[in-house]
């Protein structure tokens, strides 16, 4: 069976057809995903209601899969798939865009989820890093070129009641290690906190700027979700959203993330 790899937007993600998950994926098919993911940063399934031990060996194709939050909910008896269940929209850490845990050393690169429970509404969104560096005039790339920041989880860390506030500093631009490519490493105010070497009151305005310029609607696909469906995505060239549309209602995804390395 061929893969068949279609463009969701003009500007991130794709659709793939003609994979199934649950079977063994060949290393020539995972070659076509591998190439498709580093350049669209999302790719979508539907309908393919992955089962555990499928998730798990799928996520194993990319790379090694992080050890989860023991406080975070698994699905039983597989301790290493987390299930991302319905939480509070005040306590919503992820309703903001974000690279997932951008505020550590070694940030995972990549992440994956297959969606039980879907409800009216629930969507996530994503956004293209490598086209929100590309977009920028020559000038504001030259002054980026070299400036780091430093990350918190202030959000998270505030939302769920934590003392304790990871924080890493990386650089604004990061080159994706496949692609070679430089993409903008941000985050939402709460977490892209300071440029290093400037005043709050010369980085705030900056990293606000960029991430507005990230989010703008020619740089997203909004994906809504039906059950069964799969979605990977790079965290290196992409940022995500979690829309929280959706009240008390029950929503349930199962999630790997995969080690990542250091952001150069
Ligand atoms: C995540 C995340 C998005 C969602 O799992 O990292 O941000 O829609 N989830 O639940
Ligand atoms: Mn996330």
């Amino acid at each position: 069976m061929s893969i068949t790899i279609t463009p969701l937007t003009g500007s991130v993600g794709a659709l793939i057809e003609g994979a199934d998950l649950n079977q063994p994926i060949t290393p020539e098919e995972f070659a076509v995903l591998h190439q498709a993911l580093v350049t669209k940063g999302v790719l979508v399934w539907r309908g393919q209601h992955l089962k555990p031990d499928a998730h798990i060996a799928f996520a194993k194709l990319w790379g090694t899969p992080a050890q989860n939050n023991p406080l975070d909910p698994s699905v039983p008896g597989y301790p290493g798939l987390i299930q991302v269940t319905k939480i509070p929209k005040a306590t919503a850490s992820t309703e903001a865009w974000h690279s997932d845990s951008i505020y550590t050393k070694v940030p995972p690169k990549i992440s994956i989820l297959s969606a039980v429970v879907v409800p009216h509404g629930g969507d996530t969104m994503w956004c293209n890093q490598y086209l929100s560096y590309d977009r920028l005039s020559p000038a504001m790339q030259a002054m980026l070129e070299g400036l780091r920041a430093r990350f918190t989880g202030l959000r998270l860390a505030r939302m769920r009641g934590i003392d304790e506030v990871p924080e890493a500093v990386h650089p604004i631009v990061r080159t994706h290690p496949e692609t070679k490519r430089k993409a903008l490493y941000v985050g939402h105010p709460d977490t892209a906190q300071q440029i290093e070497g400037m005043t709050v009151a010369e980085s705030r305005p900056l990293l606000n700027f960029l991430y507005e310029h990230s989010t703008a609607p020619d740089n997203i696909y909004r994906h809504m979700w039906q059950v069964g469906d799969v979605v990977i995505w790079d965290n290196r060239c992409t940022m995500h959203y979690a829309v929280h549309d959706y009240g008390e209602a029950d929503r349930c995804l199962n999630r790997i993330t995969l080690l990542g390395e250091v952001p150069v």
